[in-house]
């Protein structure tokens, strides 16, 4: 069958973000948006002839027109097979399990993470590469490129494959192969979880609750949580995808997860709640009436890893992402292991995990994850908290308490400044960035500024440099603050003010209000960017 050789001219602004291309739906849905950077995706590869993609999303409005859209035009383009999630579906830390364990020489995976779906909300499209991880910068500088001189597309005048029956066909001289979207990627979490050790914690009383947000991980934890552990029918809380995720917001932050933070807080808690993002990447883990912070429980995985047999031989090292807390870095310290700072995105993990130079990777943005994929992976997290708690046979705040007892608590907040005017964020940003040298040895409210610079970070694998990656300002008093501006947006900036402050008395710490003991870095912060004259803010709109 001939391809259609379709004009097409430059969209501006089609430039991948932190996590892949994001817009407003409708825009995607707007004549050309998607084909041009669809095919400028297999341009800046140097074309797809003979190779295998895999294709999937969280399910989200749009989703299925686009994966027939992408099938036709890969086909158009010469690929050999393209595997697809049925219905379209694929989360992202499944899309990663599936490139790697099938070897496809890559994949796209359509989302927009956490951003609200339907016909109003957003779309997103990320490319993945052969290790099951997000594209690196230098190819996501070459797919932005494109963008920027592409004069056609190619695509075949075909009907729209049939996605939701699992099984082989072909399109044009492509096979198409709908998987059971779940399969793969819950084989893989079994392989590295003691399953019996958790069933028996749940079948001994242990209660707990997962919301899935109408998004991409409902079946997967279904499929996980109350299938394979055997916990109840209803545990997983809304479960089925649904195109506009049911009107809600599927970021799983006590801001956004009402339904579980309410469940997880009131009288009737269970043991323990979890949700998961709109993708199925990000995670937030509660205790009964306790809220884990990302940071916290990237520090306490880390710690306890070894009580799940994927992880039993220990760990080779531990990378965060640059705003998340320092707490990563104390238990990397006692273990004798290396810790990495890296900007954030989880695409800066990739050379570290692949070189083996480290096991767990998490950022304060509810995201964490291992080598087991290249992508973080809200489910993974899930059952390594289940598999330590079904080992130490304790609650979540006694874990968490004995750690801080151990390492000292970095209490956390992060707060953030949505939708903000471009310009007026850029210049706070810049402004701070041009005091920098001169804040060393000045107070900034009650504190002292010990060190303070622009973030930059060179990848010890590929000799990549990131430079501007935030504004990191260290305080004498244990006391820690940056300011970013968000990459994840489709409307204004997100200011992003990340503060932190070590306490070491275990009970200080096991019973501290991040809002109420971060209450000078808070007034720090203020001091030196002056956020809220310069944003007309009076307070942030989420502190997680
Ligand atoms: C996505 C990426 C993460 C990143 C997060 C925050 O979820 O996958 O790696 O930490 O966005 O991005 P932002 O630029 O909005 O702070
Ligand atoms: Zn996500």
């Amino acid at each position: 069958m001939t391809p259609t050789t379709v004009k097409t001219s430059p969209i501006p602004g089609q430039k991948p973000g932190t996590s892949g291309l994001r817009a407003r739906t409708r825009t995607f849905m707007g004549p050309r948006y998607l084909e041009n950077f669809v095919q400028s995706v297999f341009d800046a590869l140097g074309g797809i002839e003979g190779r295998t993609l895999v294709l999937g999303g969280d399910g989200r409005y749009f989703g299925r027109e686009a994966s027939a859209t992408i099938l036709k035009m890969a086909a158009a383009n010469g690929a050999a097979k393209v595997v697809v999630g049925q219905g379209g579906l694929l989360s992202t830390p499944a899309a990663s399990a599936v490139i790697r364990t099938l070897k496809a020489d890559g994949g796209l995976i359509l989302s927009a993470s956490h951003n609200p779906g339907g016909e109003d909300g957003d779309f997103g499209v990320k490319y993945n590469i052969a290790a099951g991880g997000p594209a690196p910068e230098s190819i996501t500088n070459a797919i932005h490129a494109r963008t920027e001189s592409i004069e056609r597309y190619l695509t075949l005048d075909v009907p729209d494959p049939d996605l939701e029956t699992v099984g082989t066909l072909t399109l044009g001289g492509m096979t198409v192969e709908v998987i059971d979207p779940v399969k793969i990627h819950a084989d893989l979490l079994e392989s590295l979880f003691d399953f019996d050790a958790i069933r028996g914690m749940i079948a001994q009383g242990f209660t707990l609750r997962f919301d899935a947000m109408h998004a991409a991980t409902g079946p997967y934890a279904v499929e996980v949580l109350e299938n394979r552990l055997g916990a109840p029918t209803g545990t997983v809380m809304n479960a089925t995808p649904l195109p506009d995720f049911g009107g809600g917001h599927p970021d799983p932050n006590p801001a956004h997860a009402h339904d579980l933070w309410n469940l997880m807080t009131g009288p009737a808690s269970p043991d323990f709640g979890a949700a998961s993002d709109g993708d199925g990447d990000r995670n937030m883990i509660l205790g009964r009436g306790v809220y884990v912070s990302p940071s916290d429980s990237l520090a306490v995985l880390a710690a306890n890893a070894h009580l799940a047999p994927g992880y039993a031989g220990g760990l080779k090292g531990i990378a965060r992402s640059m705003p998340t807390s320092r707490a990563a870095d104390r238990v990397a310290a006692a273990l004798g292991i290396e810790l990495h700072e890296t900007p954030t995105g989880w695409k800066f993990f990739g050379t570290l995990l692949d070189a083996g130079r480290a096991t767990i990777c998490g950022e304060e943005s509810f995201g964490t994850g291992s080598d087991h994929v290249r992508e973080k992976d809200g489910l993974w997290a899930v059952l390594l908290w289940l598999n330590i708690l079904a080992v130490r046979r304790i609650s979540v705040q006694e874990i968490l308490e004995d750690h801080w007892a151990r390492f000292g608590r970095d209490v956390y907040t992060r707060h953030d400044y949505e939708a903000i005017d471009t310009a007026a964020a850029e210049r706070l940003m810049n402004d701070l960035r041009a005091r920098l040298d001169a804040l060393p040895g000045t107070k900034a409210g009650a504190l002292t500024v010990e060190a303070a610079d622009d973030f930059a970070y060179t990848d010890p694998i590929s000799g990549d440099v990131a430079t501007k990656q935030g504004i990191r300002i260290v305080f004498a008093e244990d006391a820690r603050l940056v300011l970013r501006l968000s990459g994840t947006g489709t409307e204004g900036a997100t200011l992003r003010v990340y503060m932190e402050r070590r306490l070491a008395d275990p009970a200080e710490a096991a019973h501290a209000d991040p809002q109420v003991a971060l209450s000078q870095v808070i007034e720090a912060a203020e001091a030196l960017a002056g956020i809220r004259a310069r944003t007309g803010r009076e307070g942030p709109d989420v502190a997680t």
